[in-house]
């Protein structure tokens, strides 16, 4: 039986983001691993009856939404676990970002504007192991636009759940500029390893 289990994060006061938010974040992120699992289960019940069909096939599109969800949190609240770090010089992150992008100011002005995309979703920096490279995506709600074959580097929550708390929606650029004054590089640069 398949199942996944929800993980805890060690998230410190964060400059700009409220406790608040953070809790309330957190509800949501445990209601996405909930669905997951309920999902996988629910399929594996309505599948023994042919009668079922319509509702397993609703069921089967909705698991890509509740997985991403789960999915893409964990790497938003593990981007901000132990406080921040930056990226340091000589990290292959670093050197494959400026590869890829010129500078790393280049690339984190590109980020942010890419995060800026109007709708709910996620602005993600994914590795493509297949040529080396680093791309910059937009992913819709939690399942539309992912990369196939990639791997996620960096996941930014545009969703205004991310953020309403602390800032209006007319200034979610302010979100973005406080989201990077808390990230930890190091565990982004962790991922990076971890995709190659
Ligand atoms: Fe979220």
């Amino acid at each position: 039986m398949i199942n996944f289990t929800q993980k805890t994060f060690n998230l410190s006061e964060l400059k700009g983001i409220s406790t608040k938010n953070i809790e309330e974040h957190l509800k949501l992120y445990a209601g996405y691993v909930k669905n997951t699992n309920f999902i996988l289960e629910k399929i594996e019940e309505l599948r023994k009856d042919e009668a079922n069909v319509y509702l397993l096939t609703e069921l089967q599109r909705r698991f890509a939404f509740e997985f991403g969800g789960m999915r893409n949190h964990e790497y938003y609240f593990g981007s901000l676990e132990n406080g921040p770090a930056p990226l340091s010089e000589n990290s292959e992150l670093k050197k494959a970002i400026e590869k890829n992008f010129g500078t790393f100011e280049n690339w984190l002005a590109i980020f942010k504007g890419l995060a800026m995309t109007k709708g709910i979703g996620w602005a993600m920096l994914s590795y493509d192991k297949k040529t080396g490279q680093l791309l910059n995506h937009w992913v819709d709600e939690q399942h539309i636009g992912h990369l196939v074959s990639t791997f996620p580097i960096l996941a930014l929550d545009m969703w205004e759940h991310a953020y309403v708390y602390d800032y209006p929606t007319s200034e979610k650029k302010k979100y973005i500029e406080t989201f990077f004054e808390n990230v930890n590089w190091e565990a982004i640069e962790k991922n990076f390893i971890e995709a190659q």
